[in-house]
């Protein structure tokens, strides 16, 4: 039983974006994929349909022969710091760096191709996650304790899925919410990530992520960080377009 309970706490504590907010940044990824890019997915998979993808690196974390890639899903970036790779701990950059360098090589078997490709759809958005980049003092928010709407949790819940939850949107409904208004001019700007540029645009709102007041975290929260929210969710999915797009040009 104690045994049991270790694992549940453990494993709770190494999810990303819950599941609705990474089938979110698959959806839209989904419609900004290139022709090319498109076919090549459907290809490996019979669709194209990231969002049914997207959450296959969280659900294979209850596989002992996957427990090696429980700290690909997050960085650390010390306080001060620039990027120093993955023994600050979290190894998402490396990782998403050495699978896209994986497939543009082409020297890959179907299966080892559709793997990746799972992990980069899902590890992308993870980095999205503000406190997926840590700070390498509190386990990305985890060990933040805070209350949402009395319930105990802590901060790296919170902006997994339970400010996501609270919305209560369907993932179809949310993808589309959030690209409302974007104009083509605005989706042109994000086009031409790179890895590092977004990373560090995780990094950059802690300020406001943490600006958390008695910890008694309920509406005002979710009003002061609905569109940090929504911004976040919208630029993984551009940006997991653009990567794919180039993958597969
Ligand atoms: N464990 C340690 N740091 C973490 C982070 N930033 N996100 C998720 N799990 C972590
Ligand atoms: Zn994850
Ligand atoms: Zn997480």
């Amino acid at each position: 039983m104690r045994q049991f309970i270790i694992i549940l706490v453990t494993a709770s504590i190494l999810l990303g974006w819950g599941k609705t907010g990474h089938r979110v940044i698959g959806k839209i990824a989904e419609e900004n994929l290139s022709p090319e890019a498109k076919e090549k997915i459907t290809q490996l998979f019979g669709h194209s349909d990231l969002a049914s993808l997207a959450n296959w690196a969280d659900d294979i974390k209850s596989d002992p022969a996957w427990r090696h890639a429980n700290d690909w899903h997050y960085c650390t970036i010390l306080e001060g710091k620039e990027y120093e790779g993955p023994d600050a701990g979290g190894r998402a950059v490396q990782k998403v760096t050495e699978f896209t360098d994986l497939l543009n090589k082409g020297t890959l078997s179907e299966k080892d191709q559709k793997d990746v490709l799972r992990f980069i759809i899902h590890i992308v958005g993870d980095l999205h996650q503000p406190l997926h980049v840590g700070n390498g003092t509190d386990r990305g928010g985890n060990d933040v304790k805070v209350t949402w709407f009395r319930e105990e949790t802590n901060l790296h819940r919170v902006w997994d899925s339970q400010l996501i939850d609270h919305l209560q949107f369907s993932y179809t409904e949310y993808a589309q919410q959030i690209q409302l208004g974007i104009t083509p001019a605005e989706k042109d700007t994000l086009t031409n990530p790179t890895l590092l540029s977004f990373v560090y645009a995780s990094k950059a709102v802690h300020p406001q992520v943490y600006d958390i007041g008695d910890g008694k975290l309920s509406y005002e929260y979710i009003y002061k960080n609905r569109d940090l929210l929504d911004d976040r969710l919208l630029k993984a999915g551009y940006h997991l377009a653009a990567i794919l797009n180039d993958i597969f040009k």
